[in-house]
This record gives structure tokens, sequence and C-alpha cells, in this order.
């Protein structure tokens, strides 16, 4: 049967398409940025910058006690309850509030005060505002690290933008928001990415968890490193603990330009109409924030070009990220030669007579970027692989885009498959509640850590 699939719309993604010698070359550039964030002498000028998270210990088992969480940095904005009672009864509460999108790009302390709000309300509905609890931040974006209660903002990330808080520490932040509230009474004793997160909750309940992998809104692993070689933290020679969490903030990989030769013109176009561009450039082709804008230019240009919905640009695709990521999940999610989700699609953009030669071209659209995402991070997962050196792995993963693509999972394993050294084996592990029972984990090292005085 010949191809429903326009001509011009397979020229068009022909440069998403990753072979496996650029495969090969992506994890050997990422092996070499890797190492320089890692290296304190070239940390200061390294684009993947392995920062130090000071998290040393993986769970026991043997955590207990309630703690409070705040997750910061995804789709949504939550505040949680978790009671560790044992290592298999874990309980959480928790509560999503609309974050008001003005809030983003506003200012920080009108930020803090919102996130203080929301902590308040919840603890008051929950009892618990007369205690003083130890609360885990997780707050996904890159922070230097300076104790597990003292991460300082590099830069904004995920479309935020919000003044007076790169350059400073958001524990602090946070702290004072709370406390001009004075009605509750909170103890923020560790601050976490949510990579580390999915990683110490999925340890949790599997020993041999070493990596944590967001693929959601943004994009980013972390990894148990040998505290020696974690040259940074100021007792790497000397610590009693061999181990150390290092958070790689791999989203900013390409930032010197050394992926060009994985970008097309769309990734170029995306980049321009982010907050920060010529930022989290290995981000920005992985996910899921910028993964629909990229469907929609290639099909912007497909219209344009008169190849597909019969040139009609009255429709609601013609604006700026009106195409969801979510939507490519659904498109893909359709079995060959149906197009249940595909319509539904349609629908909700506004376009209608659409053939089937553009529902087909539209999926090859949609496959071409989600396949391409899914191989960079296959190259993401090998170089860790490889830079840790260990035969056996499990991978704790969370994020919209793994959870929801319905071939995310099978990609990634089969590219991980083609790029590792023979006999080295892995399994992906969706990580749940990493937010929640990860924070709490993080809260409870802390607590524990704690010099007794
Ligand atoms: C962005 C953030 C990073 C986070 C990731 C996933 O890359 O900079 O800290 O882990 O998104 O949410």
């Amino acid at each position: 049967m010949p191809s429903l699939v326009n001509p011009e719309v397979e020229m068009a993604v022909k440069g998403f398409i990753l072979d496996q010698e650029k495969m090969a070359e992506v994890v050997e550039r990422m092996t070499k940025e890797m190492k320089m964030g890692l290296a304190k002498d070239t940390h200061p000028r390294a684009v993947i910058k392995c920062f130090v998270t000071y998290v040393q210990d993986l769970p026991t088992g043997k955590e207990r006690g309630k703690y409070l969480a705040l997750d910061l940095g995804g789709s949504n904005f939550r505040v949680l309850l978790v009671t560790l009672n044992s290592d298999s009864d874990v309980e959480t509460i928790s509560k999503s509030f609309e974050f008001p999108k003005s809030l983003m790009s506003g200012s920080g302390k009108a930020l803090f005060d919102f996130l203080a709000e929301c902590l308040s309300e919840f603890c008051i509905e929950n009892g618990v505002q007369d205690e003083t609890l130890p609360l885990g931040f997780t707050f996904s974006f890159p922070c230097q690290q300076q104790g597990l209660s003292k991460g300082i903002l590099v830069a904004w990330t995920k479309g935020f933008s919000c003044e007076g808080v790169v350059g400073k520490n958001v524990v602090t932040l946070l702290q004072e928001a709370i406390d001009r509230r004075g009605d509750v009474k909170i103890n923020t004793v560790a601050i976490l990415n949510d990579t580390v997160g999915t990683l110490m909750s999925c340890a949790h309940s599997h020993k041999n968890c070493r990596i944590g992998l967001i693929v959601g809104t943004g994009s980013n692993a972390c990894y148990v490193e040998k505290t020696v070689n974690a040259e940074c933290f100021e007792g790497y020679q000397t610590s009693p603990k061999p181990s150390m969490i290092i958070n790689c903030e791999w989203g900013a990989f390409g930032d010197n330009g050394v992926l060009e030769f994985v970008r097309t013109s769309y990734d170029k176009v995306v980049d321009r109409i982010t907050p920060n561009p010529g930022r989290q450039t290995f981000e920005k082709c992985i996910s899921g924030m910028y993964m629909g804008e990229l469907v929609r230019l290639v099909v912007i240009e497909m219209i344009n070009k008169d190849v597909m919905f019969h040139g009609d640009k009255s429709q609601k695709i013609q604006k700026a990220w009106s195409f969801n990521s979510s939507y490519i999940s659904d498109i893909e999610s359709d079995p060959p030669g149906e197009y249940r989700s595909c319509n539904k699609v349609l629908n909700e953009l506004g376009i209608i007579g659409s053939q089937e030669s553009d529902k087909e071209s539209l999926k090859l659209i949609c496959e071409a970027v989600s396949s391409r995402s899914a191989k960079l991070c296959a190259c993401g997962l090998v170089t860790i692989i490889n830079k840790m050196n260990i035969n056996e792995v499990v991978i704790g993963i969370d994020g919209s885009v793994y959870r929801f693509h319905p071939k995310y999972h099978e990609m990634l394993q089969f590219h991980m498959r083609k790029l590792l050294k023979p006999g080295v084996k892995f399994e992906l592990v969706v990580s749940e509640d990493g937010s929640g029972k990860g924070a709490a984990l993080v809260a409870a090292t802390a607590v524990q850590n704690k010099p007794k005085i």
C-alpha cells in the first residue's frame, strides 16, 4: 500500500531522525560534559553541572515519622503530609493547588507567599498547624546546594522567571514567607530536586535503584556517585559515607553548542520563544513542555505549504503553544488505521474536514518528535550507567511523558539496549510519589543526621 503521508512531511521530519552513529556521538559528548561538571576545576565552566545534593543515605526501610512536603516545578503544585509507619506502610495525604500562571513570572515574594498560604491552608485542614513538622521541599530547578537545607537557585527553567530568586537560598525565602504569616510552625529541613525524590522513593522498594529520571514538563536525572568523585563536596576525601547523589541537571547539555548536530530549525524557533533562549538545549529536545510546540511548528509549515489540512490557516493551531504534548500521547495511542484519539485532538483544535492522509501525516510528525526524545533520553541514561561502571541497575522514573506516552518505555528500553555494553542489565521502573514519599525520606535523613546538642 502506498504511504498516505505526503512526501513533503516525510522530508520535514527527517531532521528529527537520530541514527545509531549520532546517538553514540551524543553519549561521547555527554560523557565529557558530565566529567567536567563533577570535577572541581572545570565545574565553574561546565554546562552539565552535576550538582552535589548532600543526600548520602539511600533509604534503609527504618525511616519513621511524620513529614510535610512541598512540590514545586512540575505540572502542578502540591502540598503533602507523609507518615512513614513502617517500610511497607506509608500514608500520604496530598492536595494539589491551582497554580496561577501569573506567579511564574511575577515577583519572588508573591511566589513564596503563595506557597506559604497553601501550606498553611493544608496544615489547618489536616489539623497539624500546632505541630512543628519537618518539611522536605521538592524544588525542581537547578540549585547549587551548600547543605541539605540550603539551595541557591542558579537559573529558572521550564517557563518560570520570577524576580529576586536567582542567586538566593530558596529555603530562606520559603521560611521567611512562612514566618511572615506566623500561623503555622514548620521546619524546612531539606531541599531536593524531583529526580532525587524519584530515586529515593524507588530505592525504598527496589534495593538496586541508583538512578532517578524525570521525563515530564522538564527532563533531568540524578544518580548515586562515589563520594570521592564528588569533588565539589568539601568533604569528598574524608566523608565517612561512601555515596553521594548527584543532580546532573542534564537539561542544560548542549548550551555550549555541542548538540547542534541533533537540532532542527524547529528547535531553534521553540528556543527563541521561551523565556530562557540559549538555555536548556537538551531539555528542549526532550521534554513535555516543548514537544507539542515542535509538532505544531512542523504542522504549521505543512499548512503553509498547502500539504496538510487543505492549507486552512484559520484554526486554533496557529497559536503558539496550542498543541499540548499530551496530544502526542493521544495520537500515538490510536491503533494503526484508526483515528479515534486523533479525531478528538483535531476537534479540540477546531480542525474539521481533515483527510486520512492528514491524520497519518500528523501521526508521523508526533512519532518523529517523541522517538527523538526517547533516543536522547536513552543516550543520557547510558552515559550515566557507563560513568557508574556497573553491570546492573534499577532506574526510577517519573513524569507525564514517560507515564502517558504509549511507547516511551519500549523506545527507551530498546535504544538503551542498543547503546549499552553487552551484559549490562537494567530495569526501568515507574517511581511512585517521589515528591511525597521521596521528599519525606530525604527529610528523614536530614533529621537523623542533625548533630544532637
Ligand atoms: C528542569 C529543572 C530540573 C528538574 C527537571 C525535571 O530541567 O531544571 O531541576 O529536575 O526540570 O522537572
